[in-house]
C-alpha cells in the first residue's frame, strides 16, 4: 500500500482537484483500489466525491472515536478479470468539525501521530487498498502533521505564481522538520503546477520566470519540478459542479478536456517518479 499526501499550506492551488483525480486515475485506468482521505474541515474533496458529509469521519478516525474501517465510504465498485467484484475507489470522508482538530488535539502527546495509530490498529487496510490519497487544509496545523506521518509520499501543488512559490519556500524548514521528527521514511514526490495559464506573451514570461524560482525550490526541497503541468481549464469546474470525476466529465461531456489529458499525462509521470525517489 502506497500513502501519497496532496499538500501545500497555500488555500485554492488544486490540492483537493489534484488528490480526486489522482485517485480516480489510479481507480480507472490502473485498476487499483484506492481510499480517499479527507482531512480538511472544508469537506471539498467529500462533496467533490458526491459523498454526504456526515460522521464517522477522518476526525473521528483521527480521535480514535472509531475504528478506521468503521468510517470507510465506498464510491465505486468495479469487477476484475474473474469477473470478481471490488471497490475501486473510497472515502473517509471529513466534517466541519475537522476545523478545530488543533484545539481538540492540544493535550494530546501523540497529536501529530493520531492517524499513524488508527492506521496500526487495523493492519488489513494493506490488503484492502493499493493506494491512500490524503487531502489536506492549507494550514501548518495537526491535519497535515497527521497525514505526512503516514505518507510514504508528499507531492505539492503551486500555481506558477509568486504567492504560491513563497509558500514552498516556507514549508521547506517545516517539511525537513516533519521528516526528522515524525516520519523519516516521508518522500517528497515533487511539485506539480496546476492552473496554468498557457495563452498571452506576458503570461509565458512570467510563467517562465516563477518556474525557474520553483525549480530552484524544487531542488532545495530535493525533488523534481514535474514536467507536467495542469493547465488551466473550464472542465475542472463543470465535473465539479456535477460532483463527477474530471475522467468521468471528459468521457460523457467533454472528451478534448485539457484537465483530463494533463491529470493522466502526469499520473504517467508521478508513477514513474515514485518508482525512483
Ligand atoms: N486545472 C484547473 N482549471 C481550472 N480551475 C481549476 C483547476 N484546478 C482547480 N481549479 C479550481 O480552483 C479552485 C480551487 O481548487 P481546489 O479546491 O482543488 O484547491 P485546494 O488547494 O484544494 O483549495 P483549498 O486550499 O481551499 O483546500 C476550485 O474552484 C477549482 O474548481
Ligand atoms: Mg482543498
Amino acid at each position: 500500500m502506497t500513502i501519497i499526501t496532496v499538500y501545500n499550506k497555500k488555500g485554492g492551488v488544486a490540492k483537493t482537484t489534484t488528490a480526486l483525480s489522482m485517485g480516480a486515475y489510479l481507480a480507472d485506468f490502473k485498476g487499483k483500489r484506492v481510499l480517499l482521505i479527507d482531512v480538511d474541515g472544508q469537506c471539498d474533496l467529500t462533496r467533490q466525491s458526491n459523498k454526504e458529509v456526515k460522521s464517522p469521519s477522518s476526525y473521528d478516525v483521527i480521535l480514535g472515536q472509531c475504528k478506521i474501517y468503521e468510517a470507510i465510504r465506498i464510491i465505486k465498485t468495479a469487477t476484475d478479470k474473474d469477473g470478481k467484484k471490488y471497490v475501486s475507489l473510497a472515502i473517509i470522508g471529513a466534517d466541519p468539525r475537522l476545523a478545530a482538530l488543533d484545539t481538540a488535539l492540544a493535550n494530546a502527546p501523540d497529536g501529530s501521530v493520531k492517524l499513524r495509530r488508527a492506521f496500526s490498529a487495523y493492519p488489513e487496510l494493506e490488503k484492502s487498498f493499493d493506494y491512500v490519497i490524503i487531502d489536506c487544509p492549507p494550514s501548518l496545523g495537526r491535519h497535515y502533521l497527521n497525514a505526512l506521518s503516514v505518507s510514504d509520499y508528499l507531492l505539492i501543488t503551486a500555481f506558477p505564481e509568486e504567492a504560491s512559490t513563497n509558500a514552498i519556500k516556507e514549508l521547506i524548514d517545516p517539511i525537513k522538520t516533519t521528516q526528522e521528527v515524525i516520519n523519516p521514511e516521508l518522500k517528497i514526490a515533487g511539485v506539480l503546477r496546476t492552473r496554468v495559464k498557457t495563452f498571452g506573451k506576458n503570461t509565458s514570461q512570467l510563467f517562465r520566470y516563477e518556474e525557474k524560482k520553483m525549480l530552484e525550490l524544487s531542488e532545495e526541497l530535493g525533488c523534481c519540478l514535474f514536467k507536467t503541468f495542469i493547465r488551466d481549464s473550464l472542465s475542472v469546474s463543470e465535473c465539479q459542479e456535477k460532483r463527477m470525476t474530471i475522467f468521468d466529465y471528459a468521457s460523457k461531456y467533454a472528451p478534448t478536456s485539457t484537465a483530463a489529458e494533463d491529470y493522466k499525462k502526469f499520473m504517467e509521470e508521478f508513477l514513474g517518479t515514485i518508482k525512483e525517489v
